[in-house]
């Protein structure tokens, strides 16, 4: 494990572990308040992501940014977003479960640095892979699931809300409860 930020970053940018380095523009570390108490963890970057280097930069990340400010987060203030995997899977297929392996350590290395209170699954993908495998995302979304001290909750990907705009409901009610949380156990978020 590295102990600091620039140490990982600088090692993560260079990584060869997968097959998806060689099809990279950018790799996508991840963006925000490194110091805050909220994670947002996403699939994989898309097509602007790998172009810009940023992760939920197109049209699902603006669509993110909104919901997100209905409960004042924001990752230039106090949330920090990244993703399981780090680069573009080809196509913006689903990453593969031997990519997600080969990258997971990087994430966990954020997560050591960071220790956030409360970490966000964006998504099925995300939320199976540090949640539980065997969440199902359409029943599971907006519950609190609490591991090794840090409160997890699987939220539906805005990616979905486009193509279901009536999700949306679901989706506020899911911010609503997490804003709750944060009440109760974050001090340095509102
Ligand atoms: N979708 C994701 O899951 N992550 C991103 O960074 C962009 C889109």
């Amino acid at each position: 494990m590295f102990e600091n930020w620039e140490e990982l970053e600088s090692n993560c940018l260079k990584c060869t572990k997968c097959k998806l380095c060689e099809t990279r523009t950018n790799l996508v570390f991840g963006y925000g308040n490194k110091n805050s108490e909220i994670m947002f963890v996403g699939e994989g970057p898309g097509e602007r992501e790998d172009a810009m280097g940023m992760p939920f930069v197109g049209r699902s990340g603006k669509l993110l940014d909104a919901m997100l400010s209905e409960i004042n987060l924001s990752r230039e203030k106090n949330i920090y977003i990244c993703n399981i995997v780090k680069c573009r899977p080809p196509q913006n297929r689903d990453p593969l479960p031997e990519e997600q392996d080969l990258c997971i350590n990087w994430l966990r290395n954020q997560v050591y640095i960071m220790k956030p209170k409360i970490i966000v699954s964006v998504g099925r993908i995300s939320a199976m892979k540090i949640i539980d495998p065997n969440i199902k995302i359409t029943k599971d979304h907006g519950k609190f699931y609490v591991k090794k001290n840090t409160v997890f909750m699987p939220t539906i990907h805005p990616a979905s809300l486009l193509r279901n705009p009536s999700q949306k409901e679901l989706v506020r009610q899911d911010f609503l409860n997490l804003q709750q949380k944060i009440l109760e156990i974050c001090e340095r978020t509102y």
